[in-house]
């Protein structure tokens, strides 16, 4: 599967972007346009696609998304996990945004979440966990076939994945644009497109 990232999406970029979706092996992951109306439009037709005006802000998306538990193994408490983690970014040149990005995902922090990619972090953190517990008591072990009133039936039963907060999971949703129902399900198809790369 190849990723892409369409930047200028212009007078013909709709039905680019529809032909790009319709080849095999092939997703559009993000648009970018500097025309917000524009854009809008485009994302509005295609709500799996994440628009953004900035292409440099898909790689810094990214990239928060790929350090953010970066020095867990090694620091899974609290008193460490982020604190070293975010010590050692800083050392590394990382902004100061992206590093207080990073340290939002967790509550003790006490980092406001006061932009969408923080918003959206903490909202994918717990969730992309409690996804994985989902699929581990599957016959089939695979998210291909799991359904999402499946996961949001288990998010009400307490007794399952009980290290998952539903509080972080609910309250992480509630700081979307979109109800906890459709974000379990974007997540989900997300996780689908690279599930063979994390074992999903
Ligand atoms: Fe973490």
């Amino acid at each position: 599967m190849v990723r892409i990232g369409v930047i200028g999406v212009g007078y013909w970029g709709p039905n680019l972007v529809r032909c790009l979706r319709e080849s095999p092996h092939c997703e559009v992951a993000y648009i970018c346009d500097r025309d917000t109306k524009k854009l809008k439009q485009i994302c509005d037709r295609f709500p799996d696609v994440i628009g953004v005006t900035d292409p440099a802000e898909v790689e810094r998306w990214g990239v928060v998304g790929l350090l953010h538990d970066f020095d867990y193994e090694q620091n899974p408490t609290e008193d460490r996990h982020l604190h070293v983690g975010g010590r050692i970014l800083r050392e590394r040149g990382y902004d100061e945004e992206m590093v207080r990005t990073i340290e939002s995902h967790a509550n003790y922090m006490n980092v406001p979440r006061d932009t969408p990619m923080k918003k959206a972090i903490f909202a994918c953190d717990e969730l992309v966990g409690f996804i994985g517990a989902c699929v581990k008591v599957r016959p089939s072990k695979a998210i291909a076939d799991l359904p999402v009133s499946s996961v949001l039936k288990r998010l009400k039963d307490k007794a399952f994945a009980r290290a998952v907060s539903r509080d972080d999971v609910q309250n992480g949703a509630d700081g979307l644009p979109r109800p906890l129902e459709e974000h379990v399900s974007f997540t989900m198809e997300a996780l689908k497109r690279i599930a063979p790369e994390i074992g999903l």
